[in-house]
């Protein structure tokens, strides 16, 4: 196994950002990026069962239930593209995801060979989404800020227009903070448990923190 054939985890708070880091980490080495929340935005978009169903809870900031995210990843994982490896963001969430992802990926003979813990001070959060701007074509993020496209409100990529995602309003933002700490923050101590965890302080620039990833999993 290449030594970037890496099953990873990005778990962290909204806003902490998994997506920029993984979609910089999967494109510099050949790795499938999955984002759940990417897939249920998908089948909304597509009006699909499954994002009809999901996007009651999406709108209030509260989890879709662990089945169709499971059976969602489980699905996913069956394409070619993630053979070399894959990145997992924002997904498992709850206890009970870890524990069927654990099983199914045993099952695949593909178990994960890191969780990467994303730390952000929650007030640093709360501005991290209020600025983001996110491609409706393609799907990059941007900041209004930090990280800001070269044209407003285009998208330097693909030229697509930008938008702001509707579950970053404040009211929504806090009940996603809630949910976080709830629900996905005692995955932490799971995979801690487990062996699996590193910790990188996402509080930095995005540059600074792909350099700690970098460091943090050349070593593995
Ligand atoms: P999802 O889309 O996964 O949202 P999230 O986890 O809340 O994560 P975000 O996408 O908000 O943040 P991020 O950490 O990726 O940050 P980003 O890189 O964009 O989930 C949405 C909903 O779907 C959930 O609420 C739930 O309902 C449902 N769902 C999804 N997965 C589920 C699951 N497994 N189970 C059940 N339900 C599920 O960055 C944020 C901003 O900060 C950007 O503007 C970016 O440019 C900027 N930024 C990034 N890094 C930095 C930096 N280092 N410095 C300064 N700015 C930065």
């Amino acid at each position: 196994m290449s030594p970037r054939s890496h099953n990873l985890v990005f778990l962290g708070p909204p806003g902490a950002g998994k997506g920029t880091q993984a979609a910089r980490w999967a494109l510099r080495h050949g790795l499938a990026h999955i984002s759940t929340g990417d897939l249920l935005r998908e089948n909304l978009k597509d009006q699909t069962s499954v994002g009809m169903m999901a996007q009651d809870f999406m709108d209030r900031g509260v989890l879709v239930p662990d089945d169709v995210v499971c059976q969602m990843v489980r699905d996913r994982l069956e394409h070619q593209d993630t053979e070399p490896g894959f990145i997992l963001d924002g997904f498992p969430r709850t206890v009970g995801q870890a524990d069927a992802l654990a099983r199914d990926l045993a099952r695949r003979h593909r178990p994960l060979t890191r969780v990467v813990s994303f730390a952000v001070r929650e007030e640093d959060l709360v501005v991290r989404l209020a600025g983001r701007l996110t491609c409706g074509r393609c799907g990059r993020v941007f900041h209004q800020k930090s990280n800001a496209p070269k044209a407003q409100g285009v998208c330097d990529d693909c030229d697509g227009e930008l938008f702001s995602r509707s579950d970053d309003s404040e009211e929504t933002v806090l009940a996603r903070l809630a949910t976080y700490r709830e629900e996905t923050a005692p995955l932490l101590s799971w995979y801690r448990d487990r062996d699996l965890l590193t910790d990188i302080d996402a509080s930095q620039s995005i540059e600074a923190v792909e350099g700690a990833l970098e460091r943090a999993l050349e070593c593995q």
